[in-house]
């Protein structure tokens, strides 16, 4: 039997009343191909308040990147998280935040984020932040980074979210990218056992970022800073005496929402740009269906703002839902391996979603911890960021959620800015490690080696999407060249994902993994080029080349192979000041789990690294290392063999 034959039937509770059933599902899915304008038209009314109608639906040209949804339409999208609500949902919990120690939460009705996203709104107005001004938000997960993302949306600034685990050089080189204008950030993040000095790091980077004009801080521990005079200004005062009402502004459809940097292939990370009106629809509608959310549902998404799972799936999607959604600052090893299943008994949270690597890290611990706590209220569980293994699914499937929960393994992009394979609860029966179907208006397809499109309905080939949706990111800030080249020049008239991916005969996707050198480390996203030049960086390292082979826990391990560039250095001395390279330039996340040294990389006649046998060395699978004839000096492989 293959893992293609593993099928797990809808759990019980879900095989009535959801939102759609299978029939449902292959009804609308094909509605939304066949007649797609007036399938997102319909879901635009119904989903969205616009204050001024589109006069075309879609139009996109895959040539030139130009992408538009709801062309002519008018939007806040913080109305729509926020003041629509207000009339049937004032009182309901908007955010529930759990911070770093169990049970330190905060709540907030809608009314009460009402009243501090216009507060944090009238703050940056005063500090003369307008439409289109770009904000950095380097902040740890506290209430303050949803206000203040909302806040942009409501003036319609652009904010930049940078994930506070990333150095002041990969800050800076991000704030100086969008040329931000402000950036907020707190005293301290505290994360488990950990504090990071988030001012001290936001300073190191500012001072060479002419375009900040003031650096908002969020005092979170009351730590000791700096505050340098003229530049540096205390959030919570200023918050004090603002109002707490504030017009939202209205925006076109296709206005930038936010820019998010992610990594891809060349060293230098993309500013993803996304806008107002189909991103907020898409993730809106996604949440809403993928994970059958419901009004009185309690729903937590593990994951950090800082990377796109937060925003699409703890901010945008949900508020606009009218959901009632948690935030949670801390790890899921803090105090220990019961922390998620600790806040979802607390919270009685119904909807959980989290990544694989998380997972198998608590699995570690072993079953005793979920059947600690009452989990009872758990209905939906949800995977996101990388293949998950069969073990890992069943492990969540059956003693996370008791086989009474359906397990939604979604994938999808920073680009997609939302879902786009998943199974829907009611309606899909599952396999462990295949992210199913396509949503509704995803018109997935796999290209072959030859450039050809698998005709059949099983096979296997890169993934490619045949028809844009709303949700899509509209260019690269700053570099729309790259936009066109990275997405859509693989294949001429289709997005290029840069993942592989199988078909099977139940029409299922099985995605398998970048073919390009991303590579997701404990579910952050990291692009090798990026790490090797970090790597160059060190005086003891004249040159690097980064692979990523399969761990455990983490998905993927980072595996560098170093030449050195001085002789009289330890392999101690190395590796750190290899390891204080990565940390300086990029984040302590990003340091690789392994550090080789060896007097050359293998090479091919033309002078390119041969990484496929990097590959190969980096996960142990060194019994056939492939066509080794084009290595232009072979002893080099004994060399990293007897390592
Ligand atoms: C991978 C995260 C398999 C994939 C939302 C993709 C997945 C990259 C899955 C994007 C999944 C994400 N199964 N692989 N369910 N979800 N991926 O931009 O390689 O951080 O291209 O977005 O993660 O990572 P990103």
């Amino acid at each position: 039997m293959s893992v293609h034959d593993i099928v797990y039937e809808i759990p019980e509770p879900l095989q009535s009343g959801t939102y759609v059933n299978d029939t449902q599902y292959n009804e609308l899915y094909r509605r939304s191909l066949d007649d797609g304008d007036s399938f997102w038209e319909e879901m635009a009314r119904e989903y969205i308040h616009w204050n001024k109608e589109w006069h075309t639906v879609s139009k996109w040209d895959y040539v030139k990147g130009e992408i538009e949804w709801f062309a002519g339409a008018e939007l806040n999208v913080s109305y729509n998280c926020i003041d629509r609500h207000l009339a049937v949902r004032a009182d309901k919990t908007a955010l529930i935040w759990e911070g770093n120690e169990p049970g330190d939460v905060q709540t907030f009705t809608y009314r009460e984020l009402h009243a501090r996203v216009c507060k944090a709104a009238n703050v940056l107005q005063s500090l003369g932040v307008t439409k289109g001004d770009r904000v950095a938000l380097y902040l740890p997960m506290v209430p303050e980074l949803t206000f203040f993302m909302l806040a942009c949306a409501r003036i319609g600034a652009i904010h930049s979210v940078i994930f506070a685990g990333f150095s002041a050089e990969s800050l800076r080189d991000r704030v100086l990218d969008a040329s931000c204008k402000v950036l907020i950030t707190a005293d301290e993040g505290l994360r488990g056992s950990k504090t990071i000095p988030l001012k001290a790091i936001a300073d190191e980077a500012v001072r060479q970022c002419p375009c900040i004009e003031t650096v908002l801080v969020v005092q979170r521990t009351n730590g000791n800073i700096d505050l340098e005079q003229g530049r540096d200004v205390l959030a919570g005062p200023l918050m004090e005496q603002a109002s707490p009402e504030c017009e939202p502004v209205s925006c076109s459809s296709e206005d930038p929402l936010f820019i998010l940097y992610t990594s891809g292939s060349t060293g230098k990370p993309k500013g993803v740009l996304h806008t107002q009106g189909g991103y907020l629809l898409y993730t809106t509608v996604t949440h809403k269906y993928v994970f059958d959310y419901r009004e009185d549902d309690v729903y937590f998404c593990a994951a950090d703002i800082g990377w796109i799972t937060g925003h699409s799936y703890i901010v945008y999607g949900p508020l606009s839902n009218g959901a009632t959604t948690v935030m949670f600052e801390s790890t899921p090893m803090y105090p220990d391996a019961g922390r998620y299943w600790d806040v979802c008994e607390r919270h009685k949270v119904n909807i959980f979603y989290t990544a694989p690597t998380a997972l198998r890290s608590i699995e570690k611990h072993g079953d005793d911890f979920p059947a600690q706590y009452d989990l009872s209220a758990l209905r939906v569980l949800g995977s996101v960021g990388e293949p998950i293994n069969v073990d890992a699914w069943e492990w969540y499937f059956k003693v996370v959620g008791r086989e009474q929960c359906s397990l939604v393994d979604t994938w999808w992009q920073t680009e997609t800015g939302g879902i786009l394979l998943t199974p829907l609860p009611g309606a899909t029966r599952l396999k462990p490690g295949s992210a199913t179907r396509p949503f509704f208006g995803i018109e997935p397809c796999l290209i072959d080696d030859n450039g050809q499109e698998v005709a059949d309905a099983v096979g296997k080939g890169r993934l490619f999407m045949k028809r844009s949706w709303p949700g899509q990111m509209r260019t690269v800030y700053g570099d729309h060249d790259r936009f066109v080249q990275t997405y859509f020049s693989e294949q001429p008239g289709y997005y290029f994902s840069g993942d592989a991916a199988e078909r099977d005969s139940d029409g299922y996707y099985w995605v398998r993994g970048r073919v390009d050198d991303v590579v997701n480390v404990s579910g952050h996203r990291l692009g090798t080029a990026e790490i090797e030049s970090a790597i160059d960086s060190s005086p003891a390292v004249v040159e690097a080349a980064v692979v990523g082979a399969p761990h455990d826990i983490k998905g993927t391990a980072l595996f560098a192979f170093c030449v050195p560039a001085v002789e009289d250095m330890t392999d101690e001395e190395m590796q750190n000041s290899v390891k204080e390279a990565v940390r300086k330039e990029i984040g302590a996340f990003a340091i690789p789990d392994t550090i080789r040294f060896s007097s050359s990389l293998p090479r091919t006649r033309s002078g390119k690294i041969m990484r496929r046998i990097l590959r190969k060395i980096a996960a142990g699978d060194t019994r056939d290392l492939g066509d080794v004839s084009t290595l232009a000096d072979a002893s080099i492989i004994q060399e990293l063999l007897s390592a």
